[in-house]
């Protein structure tokens, strides 16, 4: 048992994954029938599938994936926006998510490591900006004017993901780690609850089945749908009622 007790020295690092917007009405990867059961990861989330058939993945972010401008966060998002208000020390929520929703609950100390779909980048100006709405191989860059190079501002296979530096220092520092809603299947966000670890933190997992079970990764795993443990979680862990 380790207990955590919370003090504005007190720094914990989040990571979520699609799980936590299921409950929002978006779809996960790796679940039955997710995303990557109806399409090619090749095809549609690598630079070589955009080199090969640009219109293939503007409709594939198109019409699979801006849905998520009109979806709504749920309990579990606001619940992180509440903990990183109410707590003392440092935090930083790292999300794998392309889907705003974090953002949508009010949550500040945010970082998109796989980018977002409210963005875009241009590969003939190599620069990046803030993008609504669809996008097509007609499109203009809003920074340099030509058409035929823009693409959503997401890190595809293959890509190096944003704000490493900053994560890793986050992590090195951490008492606390929380995963939430991610199959830990994905590189390197599937490493940092090791880096957590090494760095002295308790690890904590909330999803629906324990990712790596038996594995000896997390302190405590929680298993239900974010909705409903995180919110509880929040509030256990806001009034010290949690010994790790
Ligand atoms: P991995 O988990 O070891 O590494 C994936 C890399 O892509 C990481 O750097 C990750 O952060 C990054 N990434 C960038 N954008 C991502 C995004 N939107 N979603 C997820 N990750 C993103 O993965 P891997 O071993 O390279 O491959 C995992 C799966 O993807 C396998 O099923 C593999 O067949 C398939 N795949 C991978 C690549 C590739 O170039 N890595 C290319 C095609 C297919
Ligand atoms: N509550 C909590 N967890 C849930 C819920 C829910 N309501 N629904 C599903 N889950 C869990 C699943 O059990 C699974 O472990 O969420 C996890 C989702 O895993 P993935 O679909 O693999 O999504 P993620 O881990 O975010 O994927 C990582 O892969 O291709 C990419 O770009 C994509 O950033 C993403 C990365």
């Amino acid at each position: 048992m380790k207990d955590i007790e919370i003090s504005a020295a007190t720094s914990v690092v989040v990571l979520t994954g699609a799980g936590i917007s299921q409950e929002s009405g978006l779809d996960t990867f790796r679940d039955a029938g997710g995303i990557w059961a109806r399409y090619d990861i090749d095809d549609v989330a690598t630079p070589e599938g955009f080199r090969r058939n640009p219109p293939l993945v503007h409709d594939f972010y198109n019409t699979q994936r801006r849905e998520a401008a009109v979806a709504l966060p749920n309990r579990a998002h606001v619940a992180l926006a509440e903990l990183e208000k109410a707590w003392p020390g440092r935090f930083l929520l790292v999300t794998q998510n392309i889907d705003g929703l974090h953002e949508k609950a009010g949550s500040k100390a945010l970082v998109h490591m796989h980018g977002t779909l409210d963005g875009f980048l241009c590969e003939a100006c190599g620069r990046r900006g803030s993008w609504t709405g669809e996008m097509s191989t007609a499109s203009a860059c809003p920074l340099c004017g030509r058409s035929g190079g823009l693409r959503p501002d997401i890190v595809w296979f293959g890509e190096m993901p944003y704000f490493m530096p900053e994560i890793y220092r986050a992590l090195g520092e951490a008492d606390l780690f929380l995963s939430i809603g991610t199959s830990g299947t994905v590189y390197p966000a599937a490493d940092f609850v090791r880096e957590a670890r090494l760095a002295g933190a308790v690890t904590v997992e909330l999803n629906l089945e324990a990712s790596r079970k038996g594995r000896g990764l997390f302190d405590l795993e929680i298993e239900g749908k974010a909705g409903d443990c995180v919110p509880a979680f929040v509030k256990d862990l806001l009034e010290s009622r949690l010994s790790l």
